[in-house]
This record gives structure tokens, sequence and C-alpha cells, in this order.
């Protein structure tokens, strides 16, 4: 199993979107038969879940597993032929003072995560913006760091503040963490700003930063409303077209 975390501290830069419709992708085109892909959402907002579930009072989620009062098993809801879901909940917002009181409370989500590894290709993780405990389960669980990033000032000047939290992870629980790859969003090709700071990611990470952009698209914003991908809910729109871009890029970088 491939653990890919996608994080940036700033928020909307298309985190939850990218986990959805990269995960479809995966689910689609890179698993064997009879593997799946696990998309975790490590959010207390918990738009990944709501994006693809409808509300349940009942369900277990990602906070029970932490705290120990569910078994991974018990929390995974089936999403597609081949995607399950680990949901997230407000729950998540209480969670700090019984993870702190926790030995290791670090890698509850790895040691978690290694009980299931044979089921599942790829485990996607839609972190939060915020930098907290449950963010570094996500970072300690993953293989790999995909930052999607906003081409806009404060968001791509904001990118340099995510090595800066990755350096003080890696010290406080001796991980070796590392931005992968990073990749333009809500990107409106025929705004300045936008070329600019297009321009000054591609110059400033090399290869490390896929050429492909998503464009600014509104049925990316629509789906999640009928809790279907961009592939589902409108295959022929310039967000399938780009995702789709984006999928094949990684893909032969070697990302996936
Ligand atoms: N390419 C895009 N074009 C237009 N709107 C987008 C695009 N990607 C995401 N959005 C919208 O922007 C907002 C933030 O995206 P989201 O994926 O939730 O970001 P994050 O998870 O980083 O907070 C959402 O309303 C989403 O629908
Ligand atoms: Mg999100």
């Amino acid at each position: 199993m491939k653990t890919i975390a996608f994080f940036n501290l700033k928020g909307g830069c298309g985190k939850t979107t990218s986990v959805i419709n990269l995960g479809y992708l995966l689910a689609e085109h890179k698993v064997s038969d009879g593997q799946k892909v696990l998309l975790i959402d490590g959010d207390m907002q918990a738009n990944l879940t709501n994006s693809l579930t409808d509300y349940d009072i009942q369900r277990r989620s990602l906070y029970h597993l932490l705290v120990s009062e569910a078994k991974l098993s018990e929390c995974l809801i089936p999403v597609r032929k081949n995607i399950d879901l680990l949901p997230s909940s407000l729950l998540l917002a209480t969670i700090e003072p019984r993870l702190n009181k926790i030995e290791d409370h670090g890698t509850l989500l790895k040691r978690a995560l290694s009980t299931v590894k044979d089921q599942y290709e790829y485990c996607l993780i839609d972190c939060s913006p915020s930098f907290n405990t449950v963010t570094i389960n996500a970072l300690a669980a993953s293989d790999a760091i995909f930052i999607p990033v906003q081409t806009e000032f404060y968001a791509v000047d904001g990118v340099h503040l995510l090595n800066e939290t990755l350096a003080w992870v890696n010290k406080e629980y001796r991980l070796k963490k590392e931005i992968t790859l990073l990749f333009a969003t809500i990107h409106d090709r025929r705004n300045n700003i936008d070329k600019i700071q297009y321009e000054q990611l591609k110059e400033k990470y090399g290869s490390q930063f896929m050429h492909t952009a998503i464009s600014k698209n509104i049925a990316l914003v629509e789906a999640p409303i009928f809790k279907e991908s961009i592939f589902e809910y409108r295959p022929r729109s310039k967000g399938a077209q780009d995702y789709q871009k984006l999928f094949e890029e990684i893909d032969h970088w070697g990302g996936f």
C-alpha cells in the first residue's frame, strides 16, 4: 500500500477536491483485481466525508479509531466498488487532550493502517489545514506528500512554511518527511497574477512541480453536491480533463 498525504496549511487550495478525483482515477486505472483505494478524511470539517456519503449520526470515524473506541474495520464505509472511506467527524475538534495522554500518539494511524496494507493498493489522506496531532498522524503514516497550491500570492508565499513545518515534524518525531510533489489548483490561465505565481512555483520547485495546472472550473464545485467525482458528474468538463492530465503526469513522473 502506498499512502499519500494531501497537505497544505492553507485552506481552500483544493486538497479535498484532489483526493476525491485522483482517488477515483486510481481506483479506475491503477488498482489490481481485488485491491482497493482507501480515502481518509483527516479534517474535522468532514468535507471529504460529506462529498461522498450521507450524514449518519451512528457512524464511527477517524476519531473513534484514534482514541481506540473502534477498530479500523468498524469505521470504514464502502463508497464505490473499490473505494472505502475512513470518515471524519466534528469530534476530532476535541481529540487533542485525549491523544496527548497516549504514548506514541503520533503513529497511531500508521500502526492502524499497517493492519490493512494488503487490502489497499493506495491510501490517500485528506489533511486538515491546521497543524495538529491528527495532521502529524497523517504525515507519519505517509510515504509521499502531495501539495496542492492555488496560484495566488499568499498561497505560493505560504509554501515555504510547509517546509519549516515538516522540518519540525521530522525533528520531533524522528521522521524523514519531505514534500514529494506540488501542483497548481484553481488556476486562471488568463489572469496575470496566476501566470506569475505558476512560473514562480515552476522555477522554485523544478521537477517536483507538475506542469498540469487544475483550472478554475465550476463543475468541480458542483460535483460534491451530488456526491460524485468530476468523472461521474461532468466527464467532459475542463475539470475532468485537467485531473485526468494531472493523474497521467504524476503517474509518468513516478508519483504513484
Ligand atoms: N479547480 C477548481 N475550480 C473551482 N473551484 C474549485 C476548484 N477546486 C476546488 N474548488 C472549490 O474551492 C473550495 C475549496 O476546495 P477544497 O478542495 O475544499 O480545498 P481544501 O480541501 O484545500 O480546503 C471548494 O468550494 C471547492 O469546490
Ligand atoms: Mg478540505
